[in-house]
């Protein structure tokens, strides 16, 4: 018996992996964060699977469901929206199966900042405007950040800024980034991306709270950076006709003569 955890990606039942959809079909339970992983996924669910929404249960009712299902041997799909990799709160439920001793493996999703720079047809990481993407949040209820992880503190990298958990907290975004990025920074707010129901709002930092004007709750991520004007940045190295690499050796004096074969 094992627990699976899948990542179940950001809305589009399409953009789940295929050994995420594998594994939810060979498991007769699924347990899934029904507050965001969408209802289709669950299609996969072998006939007669034990299927639990998790969201009104606290961490000890769903270990509970895990526990139980090892003691019957069954295998379990344990879903969460977008990547297990960030606020998915798989760590604490992977310690306490560690404590338990029940197996698990770990199939990642498309993460939601995957899927807002798809929409947004934006690679976050254009030569000479950004190098570098943080994934960040705002305090909340539940989470309070830890010393130093602050916007201004990364706002004074200037890297590309995906904020999660925050559209709530949109003026104060907007005022601890400005003095770093500029009042004319472009920012993009993408609601609910890759669901049908899905919204982008493209704006500056100085227009973007009138430009949502509080249409957007809970399910957006707010991008913050010079890569979302899709201009002034260079063409990168790795194509460049006379760039010399393992893969393209201009000629045989090169170092990577044979090399790439
Ligand atoms: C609890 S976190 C889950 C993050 C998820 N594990 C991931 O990999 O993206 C929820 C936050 O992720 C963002 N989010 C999740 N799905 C999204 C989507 N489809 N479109 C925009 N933002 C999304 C929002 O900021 C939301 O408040």
């Amino acid at each position: 018996m094992t627990v699976h955890f899948i990542g179940a990606g950001p809305g589009a039942p399409d953009l789940l992996t295929l050994r995420g959809r594998d594994l939810i079909a060979a498991s007769p339970v699924c347990l899934y964060a029904g507050s965001l992983v969408p209802a289709a996924v669950l299609e996969h669910c072998p006939p007669g699977a034990r299927i639990v929404n998790t969201a009104p249960l606290d961490l000890d009712a769903i270990m509970a469901e895990m526990a139980a299902a090892h003691e019957a041997g069954l295998d379990v799909a344990r879903l969460h929206s977008g990547d297990l990799s960030v606020w998915s709160a798989m760590g604490e439920q992977v310690r306490r199966l560690r404590a338990m001793d029940i197996p698990f493996t770990v199939t990642p999703g498309v993460p939601a900042f995957a899927a807002a720079a798809a929409v947004l047809e934006t690679e976050l990481t254009l030569p000479g405007l950004s190098q570098s993407l943080v994934l960040t949040r705002t305090s909340g209820r539940a989470s309070a950040m830890p010393a130093g992880e602050n916007l201004p503190a990364f706002a004074a990298t200037g890297a590309t800024l995906a904020i999660h958990l925050s559209i709530h907290n949109l003026a104060r975004v907007v005022e601890e980034l400005t003095p770093a990025y500029g009042a004319d920074c472009p920012v993009a707010v993408v609601w609910r991306a890759s669901w049908p129901d899905q919204r982008i709002v493209r704006a500056r930092l100085e227009t973007i709270e009138q430009a949502v004007a509080g249409s957007m709750e809970r399910t957006a991520l707010i991008v913050v950076g010079r890569v979302l004007a899709g201009e002034g940045f260079a063409e990168s190295c790795l194509y460049a006709p006379g760039y010399d690499r393992r893969f393209r050796p201009q000629d045989a004096s090169s170092r990577f003569a044979g090399a790439g074969e």
